[in-house]
């Protein structure tokens, strides 16, 4: 029998893509999304990719009684809970906002789970809830720090919120997924990421540069205590990531879970610094960006990255993709986006 999974802000970066890979592994996706940050291209992309419709519901998940709705219309034997606000800079001046969105919406999913006396509940966290790591890499059982903004706190909040749940409501499993820097796009160009107003992440921010809708990127400090001066990340490509997902999906439908609540981290383990990342665009696409060094931006914290062997062992998954491919997708996406 095939499974239904929901994906709550499926039309998104993160949620399109992991409709793409559940659906292509043989699951019945339900996309759900208010749209309050994207428009209908990832969607359409998603359709066009797969040749199929799949069935989209335009909803808030802050909507108690819509999300009750939903999963009465659908048997839901898992939930992908996407939808939330991410900038952290708006996160900082619009708490209550975060607050309200990022917590309310996944209270009404757990409600929703509990409420059918059960449900696999997937939530995607990040490696945000790390804060500055003493050691690296991470390995989940490196401590959480407190968090340094509403938006990191929503994340952590959650976290929490699932694994109370799981330990109070029979039926009720969880996993968290804790993301590095997701980046790239499918390699159809059909779906990537579609940043509103300017970009905060960089990648969009270099794309942009590129194709010339931004004049010129600035690299946040060169002064960091690494080789080169800039900060390391874990960026990891958004068809891996998206694959990790189906890994874990799949985990908690065929009960093969080892706890009813774990934690994965979805990284690498392979830290890239600004300016490598920056030279590895330029090389892998033929063009020279416009950059320049310019202070540091308050609250980045200098290196982190991943150690998945957790997620290696446990889910059978691996990043696969080198960072030169993924980087030739973000352009080829930068560049399906200028011809529209
Ligand atoms: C990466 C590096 C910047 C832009 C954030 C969130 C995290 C997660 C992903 C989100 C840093 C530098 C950036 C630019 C630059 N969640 N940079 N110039 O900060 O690691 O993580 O996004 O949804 O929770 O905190 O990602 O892409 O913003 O920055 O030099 O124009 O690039 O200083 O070192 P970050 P990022």
């Amino acid at each position: 029998m095939k499974k239904t999974v929901l994906v709550s802000g499926g039309a998104g970066f993160i949620g399109s893509h992991v409709t793409v890979e559940l659906a292509q592994a043989g699951y019945d996706v339900v996309i759900a999304d208010n749209m309050s940050n994207c428009d209908n291209t990832n969607y359409c992309g998603v359709c066009q990719i797969l040749g199929k419709k799949l069935p989209f519901i335009k909803m808030d998940f802050c909507d108690e009684n819509a999300v009750n709705n939903l999963f009465a219309d659908f048997k839901i034997d898992a939930v992908i809970h996407f939808a939330a606000f991410k900038a952290v800079g708006e996160s900082v001046n619009e708490p209550l906002k975060y607050y309200r969105n990022n917590l309310l919406s996944f209270i009404n999913v757990l409600e929703a789970a509990r409420k059918q006396g059960g449900c696999n509940v997937l939530f995607s966290s990040s490696a945000t809830v790390y804060g500055e790591p003493e050691e690296l890499p991470v390995t989940e059982k490196s401590p959480r720090q407190p968090a340094t903004s509403p938006y990191g706190d929503t994340k952590q909040m959650c976290e929490d919120f699932l694994h109370d749940c799981v330990r109070a409501y029979p039926g009720v499993k969880g996993i968290a997924l804790r993301y590095f820097n997701p980046i790239g796009a499918h390699p159809s160009a059909l779906i990537g990421e579609l940043p509103r107003g300017v970009p905060n992440n960089l990648v969009p921010f270099i794309t942009q540069t590129a194709i010339g809708r931004r004049e010129c990127l600035s690299i946040f400090g060169d002064d960091y205590p690494t080789e080169d001066g800039t900060c390391k990340r874990d960026y990891i490509d958004i068809v891996d990531l998206a694959k990790a997902h189906v890994s874990a999906v799949t985990r908690m439908v065929e009960g093969r879970m080892k706890e009813d609540y774990e934690i994965f981290n979805v990284g690498t383990g392979r830290p890239v610094s600004v300016l490598e990342l920056v030279n590895a665009f330029e090389k892998v696409n033929n063009l020279k960006l416009n950059y320049k060094i310019a202070p540091r931006r308050p609250g980045d914290v200098v290196a982190i990255w991943a150690d998945p062997t957790l997620a290696n062992e446990e889910l059978g998954w691996k990043a696969e993709r080198s960072v030169e491919e993924t980087l030739a997708a973000a352009w080829a996406w930068e560049k399906h986006l200028a011809g529209k």
